[in-house]
């Protein structure tokens, strides 16, 4: 096998050639700024219209915020978090039984973003799950650890739930009606990313995942509290997202960006990495159905702005961006329209 999980439980001395940026592209991790704060919202705050606000604010400006108060619970977040260590912690033999470079594989174990594709490498491993619906994912996921499939099940629909209601809140932030974009995203799918980046030798010359915009939905990332790495771009700055105790990480993906009309904006970010400690990150997708239209809404191209893309479905998008290397031009600009 050409590619190797990087996870295999001896920590490496020195960063291997193929993971190393050149130069130009390297993540600068002196010139990154934690002086400014990711928006936090609060859930349950009492003032609905101020909830609203600072969404409409959130995905305006920095296309990211956090949550407080939103209803997952804490054990089962611990837990969750528990079993991810416990996998990465398995033997890599019995890991590499699950390896594949395959993107159209509904489960697989890989690491870096798309070996196939890509010339330099990413300090990450990383375990892919098809979710939803779970009775017919469930039994294709790893039995090891022996309580991987019910801890993740549970979360699953707690996160699910909980995404439900952030795109309610979008929705009315945006003046549509509260089930607009959960009616137009249809029956959607559910993709988990559990991601490991272990401790690197080099940080300065690589990335866990260089900068990308998510091509589904909505993503929502239980972070690290201990080890911080997300950053996102703000007004061409990299901005450190601080870890917040029982928070999640909330982003607009392209296919958000494209139904508010380019308001709501799916934002650059990365994963860098440290030398002292291995960093897991569990990113939840909520993605629309193959049969949904993503078009933008009757209301937000009435009174004279135009729809900015062309309708499209999520399948012919997603052909596209895995066609592609991560760190290339927003894949949402090939599907412009031409006015
Ligand atoms: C992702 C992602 C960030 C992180 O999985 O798409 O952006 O902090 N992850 O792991
Ligand atoms: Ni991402």
């Amino acid at each position: 096998m050409d590619h190797k999980l990087l996870s295999t439980g001896i920590p490496h001395k020195t960063l291997p050639d193929n993971y190393t940026r050149p130069e130009s592209q390297r993540p600068n991790l002196s010139q990154v700024s934690d002086c400014e704060d990711v928006p936090v919202i609060n859930l349950a705050a009492e003032d609905h219209s101020q909830i609203l606000q600072q969404v409409s604010h959130a995905c305006t400006h920095y296309g990211f915020f956090q949550v407080k108060n939103h209803g997952v619970s804490k054990k089962l977040t611990e837990e969750m978090q528990k079993v991810a260590q416990e996998f990465f912690k398995l033997p890599v033999e019995e890991k590499m039984k699950l390896y594949s470079d395959d993107p159209t594989k509904t489960l697989r174990l890989s690491t870096s973003f798309n070996v196939k594709k890509e010339e330099v490498h990413n300090w990450r491993d990383y375990l892919r799950l098809h979710c939803w619906p779970l009775e017919k994912y469930v039994p294709e996921w790893p039995s090891n650890p022996p309580s991987f499939k019910e801890i993740v099940s549970m979360y699953i629909k707690e996160v699910r739930e909980l995404g439900f209601r952030i795109q309610e809140l979008i929705s009315e932030s945006l003046g549509l009606e509260k089930d607009y974009l959960k009616n137009a995203l249809r029956d959607q799918a559910q993709h988990m990313a559990v991601n490991y980046y272990p401790e690197c030798p080099e940080p300065e010359m690589t990335y866990g995942l260089p900068g990308h915009t998510d091509p589904n939905a909505l993503t929502i990332l239980l972070q690290d509290l201990h080890v911080s790495g997300l950053q996102i771009l703000k007004d061409g700055i990299w901005l450190a997202v601080k870890p917040q105790p029982d928070a999640f990480v909330i982003n607009i993906g392209d296919q958000l960006q494209a139904l508010s009309n380019g308001l709501y904006k799916s934002v650059w970010h990365r994963a860098v990495v440290n030398a002292d400690k291995p960093r897991l990150s569990i990113a939840s997708f909520l993605c629309p159905a193959d049969s949904a239209l993503i078009s933008a809404p009757r209301r937000l191209t009435a009174e004279g702005s135009s729809a900015v893309y062309r309708d499209f479905t999520y399948p012919e998008y997603y052909k596209t961006f895995w066609s592609r290397n991560l760190d290339q031009e927003h894949c949402l600009e090939l599907f412009k329209n031409q006015n």
